[in-house]
């Protein structure tokens, strides 16, 4: 360890860590555009100016250097707020604003922007140039997911450095130079196909870089995030789902509005995901905003929940050879209150919900997975997985197969069975199944998951679940209390 001083108080660092790192890990605040804690440091947008002096030297006497860059040395003194720094950073907002439009009013950034923060914070004063801006292209398309705002860009390069050291796609560059620098994308076409593309959104710290999806969709400060997992693999990226306050609830316009995800960023989690997800977790609305099944049904006719419940307890009362497939979509709670429930009456096995979309990435070194359900290790700690040969699954005599969550096809099931279903989305089997139960989905309830590496995240809820939709962890407690009876 090495003691230095911030602001004239004594501070222990790491060696080897710059000014900026000590600085954040002993809670001194220093502003930063280009650098970043998992990338790279270019120093090239000089934000970071600190005043470093030495021992018994005034403030503003001593020299400008970048925390970011700087090397901390055994009693280094450093000052993090002087009078010379803000002038410096000042000055050094006015050059980075030479150019840049400051259409606020319009930007998706707005609200989450550290140029507007900086600005307020630092300069405050409207442009001193007297030419008039550099202007550059507006909405040029780096991809079908991505638009680019030149005008916007502050050549931070972040986006470059993340393409090239995180995603490995390179699919970034600058072209030209000075006041005529622009982030372009390589003519093959691979920025389309960067499975982490837009993870650049989120690190522009500014509002270049903006989602084609959430364009101009929803200011920033009517949406409130909710912590949760992503399903879309057994890595289980920890995420924020961003959705409408209730206070800014639509009453006019497309009541579905207020109850659907806006959009999802990255809540970062060392121990999973970092700060990054791949863009399959960034289009949880296309899983998770499915038609949902809301009514229940005996045999595709429409009947309420308690009616339903008790034809299902009735074929569970009844059943001899009764087989259960079990989703690892269902959370640890849920997996727990089907073991204790029904795991004693049924022969249960571990189905998988989803399997890799055509096209979609199945695996690489970086997050992605090639299971695509999100728990597999929970479910499979307690059931063993459903053996690939049906026959050894459903003995000759199965009369009742219990089927939790989707992705199974009724056609593999033993054809005189009968069948108590239990899933989320508007399907077909639905109204196949002898009994059909609508059941919630994560972001309508508060669960766990556990990931391929055995690290367990929470979920919390965004929206209620529609009437006549039931959790599946109250289902199988109502199941259990007459299957029970009637065993004994
Ligand atoms: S687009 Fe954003 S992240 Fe990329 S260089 Fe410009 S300001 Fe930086
Ligand atoms: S890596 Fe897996 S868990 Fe993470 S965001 Fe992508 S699909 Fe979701
Ligand atoms: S953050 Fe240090 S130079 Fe940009």
């Amino acid at each position: 360890m090495v003691e230095f001083f911030i602001n004239d108080q004594p501070v222990q660092a790491e060696d080897n860590q710059t000014v900026m790192q000590a600085a954040r890990a002993n809670g001194y605040f220093i502003p930063y555009f280009c650098w970043h804690p998992q990338l790279s440091v270019p120093g090239n947008c000089r934000i970071c100016m600190v005043e470093v002096t030495n021992e018994g030297q005034a403030a503003g006497s001593g020299w400008l250097d970048i925390a970011c860059n700087m090397p901390i040395t055994k009693g280094m003194r450093v000052l993090t707020d002087s009078e010379k720094v803000r002038s410096r950073r000042k000055e050094t907002l006015q050059f980075i604003t030479l150019n840049h439009p400051v259409d606020c009013g319009i930007c998706d950034k707005a609200g989450e922007c550290t140029l507007q923060d900086y600005h307020y914070e630092y300069n405050g004063s409207p442009s001193i140039s007297r030419e008039p801006k550099v202007h550059a292209s507006k909405h040029y398309k780096l991809s079908e997911r991505i638009v680019l705002d030149n005008e916007r860009c502050i050549m931070c390069t972040r986006c470059v450095r993340f393409t090239r050291e995180i995603s490995k796609s390179d699919a970034l560059g600058v072209l030209n130079r000075g006041d005529h620098s622009l982030i372009r994308p390589v003519e093959d076409g691979r920025f389309e196909h960067d499975a982490y593309s837009d993870n650049v959104i989120d690190i522009c710290p500014v509002g270049a870089l903006l989602s084609t999806q959430f364009l101009h969709k929803a200011r920033v400060w009517y949406l409130q995030p909710t912590a949760s997992v992503c399903p879309g693999c057994e890595r289980g990226c920890t995420v924020n789902i961003w959705h409408r306050k209730s206070e800014w609830k639509l009453k006019a316009l497309d009541a579905r509005q207020n109850a659907r995800i806006d959009r999802v960023t990255p809540l970062e989690n060392p121990a999973v995901n970092g700060p990054w997800i791949c863009n399959k977790g960034r289009d949880l609305a296309q899983i998770l905003g499915r038609a949902r099944a809301d009514q229940a049904m005996l045999k595709g006719r429409p009947v309420d929940l308690p009616t339903a419940l008790a034809s299902a307890r009735a074929l569970i009362g009844a059943a001899r050879r009764p087989v259960a497939l079990v989703s690892n979509w269902g959370s640890n709670e849920e997996l727990a209150a089907y073991q204790q429930a029904l795991g004693g009456r049924f022969t249960s096995f571990v189905k998988t919900d989803w399997q890799p979309a055509p096209g979609e990435p199945v695996e690489d070194g970086l997050l992605i997975k090639a299971d695509k359900n999100p728990n597999t290790a929970a479910a499979r700690a307690l059931f063993p997985p459903l053996p690939a040969d049906a026959g050894s699954a459903f003995p000759a005599d199965t009369d009742l197969v219990l089927v939790w969550g989707e992705g199974y096809s009724f056609a593999q099931l033993p054809p005189r069975a009968k069948i108590i279903y239990l899933n989320s989305w508007l399907q077909p089997e639905n109204g196949h199944a002898d009994v059909f139960l609508p059941i919630s989905v994560m972001t309508e309830r508060r669960g766990h998951y556990t990931n391929f590496e055995g690290t367990v995240s929470a979920f919390e809820p965004c929206f209620a679940s529609a009437p006549g939709v039931a959790h599946a962890q109250d289902l199988f407690a109502a199941l259990a209390t007459r299957a029970m009876a009637v065993s004994t």
